[in-house]
Order: C-alpha cells, then structure tokens, then sequence
C-alpha cells in the first residue's frame, strides 16, 4: 500500500521488491497517507498486502510512532519512504529510508540511509546490503552489495562535518522565501518549513487549483518550477497498465484520487537552492504576484 501522491520513485520500489504498488488517497491536509487511512484500506485491499510505504511529503516533520502502533495492531510491516527527511527525521523501529542524493539538503552524490531502532532489522539490513555476511564469510541471507560506496561515504562524513553551516545556509533562503511570499494572498507554504525545519524544496500550495497555469506563465518570465510528483505515480504506464513481472498479477485497478487530483492540482515547487539570494526570491514572488492578480495577462520578465 502507497500513498497515491508521492514521486515515483516509491511505486518502482514496490515493484522492485516483486510487489504490486496498490494506490491509496492521502489525507489532503497532510499531504500523506495516515494510519487511520491505511487502517480503512487494508478493509477494502484487493489482495494480501506485504508492507504499507508512507511516504513523508517533502521532508515535514513526520511521527513515526503512530505507524508503530498501526504495525503492532495489524501486523503489516512498515517501511517509510522519508526520501526528503534527513533534517526532522526521528528515528522509530519502523524503517525509514533518506535519500542522500544530490538534490536533497545533505547529499554524497548518490546514496541513502535507512535510520531504524530495532536492532535486529538493522542487522538483517547491514547482511543484506553486505552479500548476507555478517561477523563472517558466510551469506546467511540472499543480499547484494548495497552498500555506500567509499567515495559516497567520504563525502558524506564531509558533508556531516559542513551539516551546521549546510543548514544555516538552507535556512537563510526558506527565509527569503518566507519573508516575500508570505505577503501574497492564497499562497500557503508547507507549515514551518524555513522555521522549525528546513528540506531542499520550496513546496506552495494555491488558494485555487490553477497550479500548471501558474508554472506555464512563471517559465514565460523565466522562472522555472517543478511539480515534483506530478499527479502521482498510478497513472504512469509503468503502473497503469503494466503487470508486475515478479509476480503474475495483473496491475490493479485504479480508482479516482480526489485529494490527489487536488494537491496535484495546486502544489507547486517553486524555485529554490541553497546559493539563492534574497532578491531572487524578490523576483520570483513579484512574478508570482502578478500572475496570481492577474490570471489571464502575460508575465513580465
Ligand atoms: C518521495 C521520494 N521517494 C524516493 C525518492 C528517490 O530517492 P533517490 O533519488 O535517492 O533514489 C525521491 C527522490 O527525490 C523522493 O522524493
């Protein structure tokens, strides 16, 4: 079971593990799939379901230990998607996997982390990645070498080293972007973000659901944006219509997803890096700014 609304990079995860992603609505508050909603689901779920994936929207703080109690309850493991959250996440018995990619407010090039409580999962996780070896030659399990390679992992530690100054400078441009898009009418940025906690994208939600109207006419002014997870995974071919080739089933019908539909339809990744200046973030609200005042007319430069 995962979140209707997250990047694809989820269902392909599912899929990976010889599983069939079964799409279900978030809550459109939270901008996340919830215990209470995942309990509902498992009461329509068209098959047995392996694991539920939540998925923590763009690096918001996120509690684990809910999930817990959903795991005990059901017996469904669960294992969190928390790609963005290297900054809020507080680590639980449930896994959760940070991606250290790039993009992402710490990154070694290419990489991730899982960060879990339960010893034992750890251990099976570090015999896995490691070829099923662990304190021998011997694979106990079937693994892979999953591990960082060195040179990721060299430039993590010295990415960990710079982490204070890292995210001083992250929190300086939310800001900037705080500061001049808190001015504009119906425009909602993800709640604390810049203040409590800070990820590597500046998430807005519209009042109104003309998100890719607004991103058309900012690219016209040269601002480029990014719907970061798009209208979410299910209607990609590689889901809609493809059947897992794991495991011989057929993909699963996709209902409607109405929050879905509607976030997709007003979150919007403004521009955002971490060598922004105030006045750049000055030119993209007053861009903003008068495309929102002014839907139908052109955007100036
Ligand atoms: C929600 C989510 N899951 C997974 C990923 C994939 O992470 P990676 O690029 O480290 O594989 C991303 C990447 O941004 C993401 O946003």
């Amino acid at each position: 079971m995962v979140p209707a609304w997250t990047f694809v990079a989820t269902a392909h995860a599912v899929r990976n593990a010889g599983a069939v992603p079964w799409f279900v609505d978030v809550d459109p508050d939270r901008w996340a799939l919830t215990p209470d909603l995942a309990r509902a689901a498992l009461r329509t779920a068209p098959g047995p379901v392996a694991a539920v994936m939540p998925v923590v929207p763009f690096g918001a703080p996120f509690d684990l230990a809910p999930w817990e109690d959903f795991q005990d309850e059901t017996g469904v493991p669960v294992v969190v998607d928390a790609a963005a959250a290297f900054d809020t996440l507080v680590p639980r018995s449930v896994p959760a996997v940070v991606s250290l990619h790039a993009t992402k407010v710490l990154g070694t090039g290419e990489g991730g982390l899982v960060a879990c409580t339960d010893p034992r999962l750890v251990q099976r996780i570090r015999q896995a990645a490691n070829f099923g070896f662990y304190g021998s030659r011997i694979a106990e399990l079937p693994g892979t070498n999953a591990k960082l390679s060195e040179y990721h992992a060299a430039v993590g530690l010295a990415a960990l080293d710079a982490w204070p100054e890292t995210r001083a400078a992250w929190m300086a441009v939310a800001g900037h972007c705080r500061r001049h898009l808190a001015p504009l009418a119906g425009v909602t940025i993800q709640p604390g973000f810049g203040e409590s906690w800070i990820g590597s994208t500046c998430m807005v939600s519209f009042a109104s659901t003309g998100q890719k109207d607004v991103a058309s006419r900012l690219q016209a002014a040269g601002i480029e944006t990014r719907a970061w997870w798009g209208d979410g995974p299910s209607g990609h071919p590689a889901f809609r219509d493809a059947p897992c080739p794991v495991i011989p089933h057929p993909a699963f019908p996709h209902p409607a997803f109405p929050h879905t539909a509607g976030l997709a339809a007003r979150v919007l990744g403004l521009p955002f890096a971490v060598d922004l200046g105030d006045d750049d973030m000055a030119r993209v609200a007053a861009s903003l700014e008068r495309t929102l005042n002014r839907p139908g007319a052109p955007c100036p430069m």
